[in-house]
C-alpha cells in the first residue's frame, strides 16, 4: 500500500487564535498557533481587535508553518479554511487569505465547519490512539458550543443534544470572571481547582429530561452564593480560591458527564469522543474516561494541542472534503452562523 502524500494547509481564524497547519496524509507536519493574549485586558474577546490581529499575524503564521513543515507553497494540494461558525470579522480574514492563496497557487479551496473540525481532529495520526470508527458519539464543548453529536461519517453528523443557553466554556469563563480571574478563565479554574476540595461547595444543577444542557442556572447560583459569602467575609474568594474552583469545575463536569451517560444508553453506541476547547480540562478528561469506560464505552480524548482552536483540525477536516472532491470557489463566504 502506498502512503497518502496529499498535503493540505489548514487555516483557522474563527475567534482569537490565528493558526495554520500543514497536514501530509493524516500526519501533522506543522501546527503554528498565535494566541491573542490582548483580550485578557478586556475580560473577553473584542471582535474588532481580534480581526485586526488576525490580519497582522496571518502572513507570519503561514511562513512559520511552511518553514517548520519544510514545504514550499506550490507543493500544497489543497487549502482548507474555517468558513464558520465564529466571529464574522475574524472569519473574513482567514477566508479572504485562503481565497487569495487558492487563486495564486491554483490549488483547490476547502471550506470547513469549525465544530465538525473539532470532532475530526480525532483522525489526525496519533501513535498512542487509533481513531474511532463510525458511528460514534462526540461531546463537543467549546467557548460557544456544547453539543452531543452522533457522528455517522466524516460528513454526516447529527446534533442529538445541545445547550439551551450558555456553552460549557462560557460557564467556566463567566464563573472565573466572578472569581476575579482574567479571561479566558476556564484553564485557570482547572489550574487552581487541582489544589482544591471539590466537595466543599455545591451549586444548583439543571433538571432537563432530554439530552440538552443548560448552564445559566449554575451561573446564577454561583453569583448569588458568592455575593452572600463575600458579604460575610470580604476576603472569601481569596482565601478559598482552590476549593471554589474545584467545586465549580465539578458542577460543570458532572452536568456534562450525566448527559454523556444518557446519550450512550439511549443510542446504544459504545464509542464516545471528546472535542473542543473545554476538552483540555483535566477533570473532564479523567471523569469522561473513567465513567464511560466503566460502562464498557470506548473513549477517545484528543491530544492536548488539538483541543483548543488549531489549524491542524481544519486541515484534517479539509482532507475529508478533498478526498470527496468537495471544493469551494471564489464565492466562498464567511458565515458567523453555520448549521451542521
Ligand atoms: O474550542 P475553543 O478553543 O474556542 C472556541 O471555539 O470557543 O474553546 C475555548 C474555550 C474557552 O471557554 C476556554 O475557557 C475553555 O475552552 N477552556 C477550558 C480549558 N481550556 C480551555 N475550560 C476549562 N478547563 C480548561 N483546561
Ligand atoms: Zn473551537
Amino acid at each position: 500500500m502506498t502512503a497518502d502524500t496529499t498535503i493540505i494547509l489548514g487555516i483557522e481564524s474563527s475567534c482569537d487564535d490565528t493558526s495554520i497547519a500543514v497536514l501530509k496524509g493524516n500526519k501533522i507536519l506543522a501546527n503554528v498557533v498565535a494566541s491573542q493574549l490582548i483580550h485578557a485586558n478586556y475580560g473577553g474577546v473584542v471582535p474588532e481587535i481580534a480581526s485586526r490581529n488576525h490580519q497582522e499575524m496571518i502572513w507570519n503564521t503561514l511562513q512559520q508553518a511552511l518553514s517548520i513543515a519544510k514545504i514550499e507553497i506550490n507543493q500544497l494540494d489543497g487549502i482548507a479554511v474555517t468558513k464558520g461558525p465564529g466571529l464574522l470579522g475574524s472569519l473574513l480574514v482567514g477566508v479572504s487569505f485562503a481565497k487569495g492563496l487558492s487563486l495564486v497557487t491554483n490549488k483547490p479551496l476547502l471550506g470547513v465547519h469549525h465544530m465538525k473540525a473539532h470532532i475530526l481532529a480525532h483522525f489526525i495520526s496519533d501513535a498512542n490512539q487509533c481513531p474511532p470508527s463510525f458511528p460514534f458519539l462526540c461531546l463537543t464543548v467549546s467557548g460557544g458550543h456544547t453539543q452531543i453529536v452522533l457522528v455517522k461519517s466524516a460528513l454526516e453528523m447529527e446534533i442529538i443534544g445541545k445547550t439551551i443557553d450558555d456553552a460549557a466554556g462560557e460557564a467556566f469563563d463567566k464563573a472565573a470572571k466572578m472569581l476575579g480571574l482574567p479571561y479566558p478563565g476556564g484553564p485557570l479554574i482547572d489550574k487552581h481547582g487541582q489544589l482544591g476540595d471539590e466537595t466543599k461547595y455545591t451549586f444548583s444543577k439543571p433538571k432537563i429530561q432530554n439530552l440538552d444542557f443548560s448552564f445559566s442556572g449554575v451561573k446564577t447560583s454561583i453569583k448569588y452564593q458568592l455575593e452572600k459569602w463575600k458579604n460575610e467575609d470580604a476576603d472569601f474568594v481569596e482565601n478559598n480560591l482552590p476549593d471554589l474552583c474545584a467545586s465549580i469545575q465539578k458542577t460543570i463536569v458532572d452536568i456534562l458527564i450525566e448527559k454523556c451517560i444518557s446519550a450512550t444508553k439511549q443510542t446504544g453506541i459504545k464509542q464516545f469522543a471528546l472535542a473542543g476547547g473545554v476538552s483540555a480540562n483535566s477533570k473532564l478528561r479523567n471523569d469522561f474516561t473513567n465513567t464511560l469506560e466503566a460502562l464498557q464505552v470506548k473513549t477517545y480524548i484528543p491530544k492536548f494541542e488539538y483541543c483548543t482552536d488549531n489549524g491542524a483540525m481544519i486541515a484534517m477536516a479539509g482532507k475529508f472534503l478533498y478526498d470527496r472532491n468537495i471544493f469551494e470557489n471564489q464565492e466562498l463566504c464567511a458565515q458567523a452562523r453555520l448549521n451542521f
